[in-house]
C-alpha cells in the first residue's frame, strides 16, 4: 500500500503557483484576487473559507473576505454577488456554501457570472465539463484529478466506481473520468443510496471514489485487492482522547482498507487538500483570461 499524499502535493503545486505570481510581479502584472463570501458561523464554513484566504496569501494572491450575518437577506446576498460581477479587480468569487435555509442556494449560484465562478458551480459551467469545452471545474473533481495525473495512476479501460451523486463531487467526477483522455476513458459506475447490493459494486472497482459524508462508511470485504482508493469524506465525530472535541474521519475505514489498497488517501492531508488548490489554479487561470 502506498499513500496519495494530499499534503506534499498541494505543497507542490503551490509552490509552483507562487513561481507564476513572481513572474506576474517581474512583468508589473495585476496579481490574481480571490474574494469569498461567507454568511453565518458554521464552524466547518469559518474553518474552510479561512484555509482559501490563507492559502491565498501563501502563493501571494490577493484576497478578500466578506462575512456577513446569517440573518442576511436573499436580496442583500444577491446585490454582493451582482457588485462582484461587476468589480473588474476581482477575477473570481466564491459563495462558501451551505447558506441559511431562509436563501436560495440555487438563485445565489446562477447569480454568478460564469467567467467568475471559481467553483464550477454554475451550471454554464457544468454543462461546459460535460462537453469537455474550456470552463472552471468545480474544485474537489478537480483535485481528484490532480491527483490521478501527478501520481500517474492509469485510468483508461478501468472500472471506477463513485459512491455519492452530489452536483459537486459525485456527478462531474463521474462524467469527468468517462470522457475522452486521460484521466479518463474509464468505466463508470455511479452508486448511491438507493443502489442494490453496493458492496458487489464496490467490489469490482480498480478506482473507487467514495463521496457520500457517511464516516467510515467503506469496509475491508467492500474492497477489490490492489484497488486504488480515493475518500472524499471529511467527517467530524466525538473523540473524547482529542482536545477539540472531535476528529476527523473519512468516508472509508482507513484501518481496514488501507492495507488492502495499491493506492489510497488519507483523511486528513488527502483530496481535501487539493480542493483549495484546485480554487487557486482556477483563479489564476481567471485572472490569465484562459478559460473565457
Ligand atoms: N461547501 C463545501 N464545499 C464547498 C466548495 O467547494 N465551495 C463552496 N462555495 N462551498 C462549499
Amino acid at each position: 500500500m502506498a499513500i496519495l499524499d494530499g499534503k506534499q502535493l498541494a505543497q507542490t503545486i503551490k509552490a509552483e503557483l507562487r513561481i507564476e505570481v513572481d513572474k506576474i510581479k517581474e512583468q508589473g502584472g495585476k496579481l490574481p484576487h480571490l474574494v469569498a463570501v461567507l454568511v453565518g458561523d458554521n464552524p466547518a464554513s469559518q474553518a474552510y473559507v479561512r484555509n482559501k484566504v490563507r492559502s491565498c496569501e501563501e502563493v501571494g494572491f490577493q484576497s478578500t473576505l466578506i462575512h456577513r450575518p446569517a440573518d442576511i437577506s436573499e436580496k442583500e446576498l444577491l446585490e454582493i454577488v451582482e457588485q462582484l460581477n461587476r468589480d473588474t479587480s476581482v477575477d473570481g468569487f466564491i459563495v462558501q456554501l451551505p447558506l441559511p435555509k431562509h436563501i436560495d442556494e440555487h438563485q445565489v449560484t446562477l447569480a454568478i457570472e460564469p467567467k467568475k465562478d471559481v467553483d464550477g458551480f454554475h451550471p454554464v459551467n457544468f454543462g461546459r465539463m460535460a462537453q469537455g469545452l474550456p470552463c472552471y471545474l468545480p474544485a474537489t473533481p478537480m483535485g481528484i484529478l490532480e491527483i490521478l495525473r501527478r501520481y500517474e495512476i492509469p485510468t483508461a479501460g478501468k472500472e471506477v466506481v463513485v459512491l455519492g451523486r452530489s452536483n459537486i463531487v459525485g456527478t462531474p467526477i463521474s462524467i469527468l473520468l468517462s470522457r475522452k483522455g486521460y484521466p479518463g476513458d474509464a468505466t463508470v459506475t455511479v452508486c448511491h443510496s438507493r443502489t442494490d447490493d453496493l458492496a458487489a459494486h464496490t467490489r469490482q472497482a480498480d478506482i473507487l471514489i467514495a463521496a457520500i459524508g457517511v464516516p467510515e462508511f467503506v469496509k475491508g470485504d467492500m474492497v477489490k485487492k490492489g484497488a486504488v482508493v480515493i475518500d472524499v469524506g471529511i467527517n467530524r465525530v466525538e473523540d473524547s482522547t482529542s482536545k477539540s472535541g472531535y476528529k476527523l474521519v473519512g468516508d472509508v475505514d482507513y484501518a481496514a482498507v488501507a492495507p488492502l489498497a495499491s493506492w489510497i488517501t488519507p483523511v486528513p492531508g488527502g483530496v481535501g487538500q487539493l480542493t483549495v488548490v484546485a480554487l487557486l489554479i482556477n483563479t489564476l487561470k481567471s485572472a490569465r483570461g484562459e478559460v473565457y
